[in-house]
């Protein structure tokens, strides 16, 4: 063990409350936050660090921004919740905000991503029944290999990834995974008159950033319309400029039937999820027939105004896909015999780990902890780098010093 690994009394104190009351359902590493301001996250040591995981792109704005804590603080003692039983002042500001932005009809408000999912596919099978005219209980949801979109069952049903569904059978029928980035398989898949939509990840996040060729989107926008499938882009991850444009499927100039967001639209503040559908899907779901407590409550609509609202002032869009291409630039110099692999869009990056150690991804990860950069290995050889999209250059200069540096504990 190197010797920074040792952890202060203090932090293992943390460490050890965790392990005794908690589910153990996670795998962290082995660092105690306390705080976060903009890119920063410090410990409970005061040790200061580079957040290059954004709470899984959570965090897109950066850490406690002082706008969208403005709005969540302001509304927290006005008035936070009062279900769907009854109206607010602010639900329909917020549906008629969001709509505007994306240009979608209509808004469904939700809490978790995995909520958005779970909706996208609730909406998919009413409107293929009711509007496609899919035989009762036939409709089929097309996924890919290597999806991620959380863990519920209908989530780890799509499932590729052994460690998601092992042991946790029996699971949702009706769903059918084909390849990734392959639209010869989609038109295949699609030509089934029982199918009524195509979730997707326009780059796949937790696969470790697997960026599609060049037309798949374009591609994936053409079949879906041929064959009167819905196109449902799960843009939770992808989405709020993480990859250099608004949506990740704004790079191919095309407009999915279904859109889901999450994540960033709360800055990382509470969970806050939106699906977005024009009329004719989204109008297909009626009264009594899907909602949830939280979805929509006054609280996560001012938060998520605001969050949406920083994106565009601060110009992030345009500083992901500067800092984003600066950084692979940067890495790609360091000429690392440990780099097989450096891919991303925008801020929204990995390298995947080259070394004999089947080990090296999480060490490395551990490495850059010691040197002040938080990051965490997906799939045992993929590091994935997304820091908040506020980051400066001389930020990624330092970044890529300490990468460099760090990246010496593998030879
Ligand atoms: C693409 C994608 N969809 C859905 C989810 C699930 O979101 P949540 O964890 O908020 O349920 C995630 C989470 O990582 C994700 O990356």
């Amino acid at each position: 063990m190197h010797s920074s690994d040792v952890l202060t009394s203090q932090s293992q104190y943390f460490l050890d409350l965790e392990n005794k009351y908690g589910a153990h359902n996670y795998h962290p590493l082995p660092v105690v936050l306390k705080k976060g301001k903009g890119i920063y996250v410090w410990d409970v040591d005061d040790k200061k660090y580079m957040d290059f995981l954004s709470g899984y792109s959570a965090v897109n704005q950066g850490h406690c921004h002082p706008k969208i804590i403005e709005a969540l603080v302001s509304q927290a003692s006005v008035l936070t919740l009062t279900s769907r039983a009854f109206h607010n002042n602010l639900l329909g500001e917020y549906e008629k905000y969001i709509t505007n932005y994306f240009d979608y009809d209509k808004v469904l408000p939700m809490n978790t991503g995995v909520e958005g999912g779970e909706t996208a596919i609730k909406l998919a099978r009413r409107w293929g029944y009711t509007v496609k005219g899919i035989e009762s209980n036939q409709a089929k949801i097309v996924f890919v290999d290597g999806n991620f979109w959380g863990r519920t069952m209908a989530a780890i049903s799509s499932s590729t990834d052994s460690s998601s569904y092992k042991d946790f059978g029996p699971f949702m029928p009706g769903f059918e995974i084909i390849p990734y980035n392959d639209l010869a398989a989609l038109e295949v898949a699609l030509q089934d008159k029982n199918v009524a939509g195509f979730m997707f990840e326009p780059i796949q996040g937790e696969a470790g950033v697997v960026v599609p060729d060049e037309g798949y989107l374009s591609g994936v926008r053409h079949l879906c319309t041929k064959y009167n499938v819905l196109m449902i882009a799960d843009e939770i991850q992808t989405g709020l400029a993480r990859t250099g444009k608004m949506l990740a499927c704004d790079h191919e100039n095309v407009k999915p039937d279904i859109l889901i967001l999450g994540k960033a639209l709360s800055g990382g503040t509470m969970p806050i999820s939106a699906i977005l559908a024009n009329d004719d899907v989204m109008l297909t779901i009626k009264p009594g027939e899907h909602g949830s407590t939280y979805g929509g409550n006054p609280l996560a609509c001012n938060v998520a105004i605001a969050a949406l609202e920083v994106l565009k002032e601060e110009n992030l869009c345009e500083q992901a896909e500067k800092m984003g291409q600066l950084f692979r630039d940067e890495l790609a110099k360091l000429e690392s015999p440990f780099i097989s692999c450096i891919r991303g869009r925008g801020l929204l990056n990995a390298i995947v780990i080259k070394h004999e150690d089947a080990d090296a991804a999480w060490k490395l990860c551990v490495e850059l902890k010691n040197n002040g950069l938080l990051a965490k290995p997906t799939h045992g050889d993929k590091i994935r780098f997304a820091p908040p999209l506020i980051i400066t250059e001389s930020e990624i200069m330092q970044a890529i010093e300490i990468i460099k540096n760090s990246l010496n504990c593998l030879n």
